[in-house]
């Protein structure tokens, strides 16, 4: 069609093109870095098919893609088992950690070690959060969304939230800078990824809007 688009079926393309147009262009994403538990120890991995999708209960999502070389994602069978976990948020000092625990390592490896991260225990949940990262959310499995394909959503509920307090540019008020936060979100492709430093901001509007009658 010539409307300058490019337009496309997702009915009718494969499976792998659709997530690769669909990863490119819903961007940027929100990486949860979460730490669940299993037999053996800790497990870790990132995950950017995630946000919050609700403040009242205080709910996250995150969606896990089949894995190919087993029978789901270790973080998933985790929180199938265990029902809790925690989502870190990850700095940009620690990109290259996050990207150490997405390898597919076997299951029972603690990727916190190959990374080299620093853990500490948790206030309701009985799983460690990442001391490097600003922001650790205990969570609690909420619901466990079965897509019919072959991914899998996971609803958690927050349970209680760290939050460094450096971030804070007022504790007492809950304002947050998010330069101090300075996360990083997954961008185009395989290895895109952005800073959160480059913001702008805008005024919310009342109706009516002023000079528009
Ligand atoms: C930045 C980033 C984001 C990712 N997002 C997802 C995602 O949203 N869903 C998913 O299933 N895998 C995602 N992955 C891949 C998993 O992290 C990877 O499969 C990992 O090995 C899973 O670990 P686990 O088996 O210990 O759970 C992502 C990887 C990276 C580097």
């Amino acid at each position: 069609m010539a409307d300058g688009f490019a337009h496309f079926d997702l009915g009718a393309m494969s499976k792998a093109d659709g997530y690769k147009l669909l990863a490119s262009v819903i961007m940027p994403r929100p990486i949860a870095w979460v730490v669940s538990r299993d037999p053996e120890g800790i497990n870790a991995a990132p995950f950017s098919f995630f946000n919050i999708l609700s403040a009242d209960p205080p709910l996250v999502a995150i969606g896990f893609s089949a894995a190919a070389d087993r029978e789901g994602k270790d973080t998933l069978t985790n929180i199938r088992a265990q029902g809790e976990f925690v989502v870190n948020l990850v700095p940009e000092e620690l990109a290259q950690a996050m990207n150490i625990t997405a390898t597919n390592a076997p299951r029972g490896t603690d990727e916190t070690k190959l990374a080299g991260l620093e853990l500490t225990k948790c206030e309701v949940v009985d799983v460690p959060r990442i001391v490097g990262s600003p922001v650790g959310l205990e969570c609690k499995l909420f619901q466990v969304i079965e897509t019919g394909g072959t991914g899998t959503i996971v609803l958690g509920r927050i349970v209680y939230a760290h939050v460094r307090e450096s971030a804070f540019a007022n504790l007492a008020k809950l304002y947050v800078d998010p330069a101090q936060l300075r996360l990083i979100g997954r961008m185009h492709g395989a290895g895109g990824y952005c800073t959160t430093r480059d913001t702008f901001t805008i005024d919310r509007l009342s109706w009516p809007l002023e000079g528009k009658d």
